[in-house]
């Protein structure tokens, strides 16, 4: 038997939220996404202005974790998980640590996409799902060599995970997601009739 290795792996972390700190009841965290949104007019002026579908808090506000205290049980939760994920990713971090430096609600509504993105300037990134309606959107992921493959040909459809160009994951409310920054992805059409609510973040070395 030959022996044949995965090479460049490319981690993906997902766990349950409450395995790590405080519980958080995701209803009390649909209700503060949903209380912060209504109450934030300036973000909603500019998803209106830059056509975003649903509701984001990236550009409007940055202090979550001051305004909510679930917010601050949140990142006490997640800076748990990130650490459990950086040592999985063999990191040397000498003296400093991963910290958080933003963390953001979306609201996507039915018919809202995020097109492919990645998250500049921050080491991991991650995602935690606080409402997922029946038949939402799931997270795809892209093999960041893709641009590297012209000449290859496409994978079966029944490939193993790790040799498939893209991957689509469906986490379920209280999972948390995370992966390195620089992979990219996006949210396919929502096509619930409810919203699907989400809270991202990025944490980077200092
Ligand atoms: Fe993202």
């Amino acid at each position: 038997m030959p022996q044949i290795d995965s090479l460049f792996v490319t981690r993906l972390y997902r766990a349950k939220l409450s395995e790590h700190g405080k519980s958080i009841d995701p209803q009390e965290l649909n209700a503060s996404c949903l209380g912060i949104a209504d109450d934030d007019q300036a973000g909603q002026n500019w998803c209106e202005e830059n056509e975003f579908p649903g509701y984001t808090s990236y550009a409007s506000l940055t202090d979550l974790p001051w305004r909510s205290p679930i917010f601050a049980d949140l990142v006490a939760s997640l800076d748990k998980h990130v650490a459990a994920f950086a040592k999985d990713c063999a990191f040397d971090l000498g003296d400093k640590k991963l910290q958080l430096e933003d963390i953001w609600i979306n609201i996507l509504p039915q018919g809202g996409i995020h097109t492919a993105h990645i998250h500049p300037h921050s080491v991991v990134s991650g995602t935690t799902y606080v409402a997922m309606p029946t038949g939402t959107s799931a997270i795809k992921f892209e093999d960041p060599r893709l641009q590297m493959m012209m000449a290859a040909p496409t994978r079966l459809k029944d490939a193993k995970p790790e040799l498939r160009n893209f991957i689509y994951a469906k986490p379920d409310v209280g999972d948390v997601l995370l992966w390195e920054s620089w992979l990219r992805h996006e949210v396919p059409m929502n096509m619930a009739e409810e919203e699907r609510i989400s809270v991202s973040f990025n944490y980077g070395w200092s």
